[in-house]
């Protein structure tokens, strides 16, 4: 019997923007950037992942916010500027977020 395959790895990237003051958001946060800079880079992994923009993930005082599914883990408070550091933690165990 062959082991069962695994289902593709997919990240969304919560690229949502709350407009108005004291209304935090991950596209506010440089989101697009950083989704821009994970794409390629999470192609490139063997397995690769796909990344795509999503809409708002509920966490937006914790953006940008990553979410990896098929688990639906949430990898909170990432730095667009650290692409590496968000790649880091998202194939780390989890943190508890
Ligand atoms: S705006 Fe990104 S989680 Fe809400």
């Amino acid at each position: 019997m062959e082991p069962a395959e695994q289902p593709p790895l997919r990240l969304l990237v919560c690229v949502n923007r709350r407009f108005g003051r004291d209304r935090p958001s991950c596209a506010a946060r440089g989101s697009e950037k950083l989704l821009a800079a994970l794409a390629p880079m999470l192609a490139a992994l063997d397995p690769p992942i796909a990344a795509f923009p999503a809409p708002c993930q509920g966490r937006c005082s914790r953006g940008v916010t990553l979410r990896l599914l098929p688990t639906g883990r949430l990898v909170l408070d990432n730095d667009p500027r650290q692409p590496e550091a968000a790649i880091a933690r998202l194939l780390s165990p989890p943190e508890g977020d």
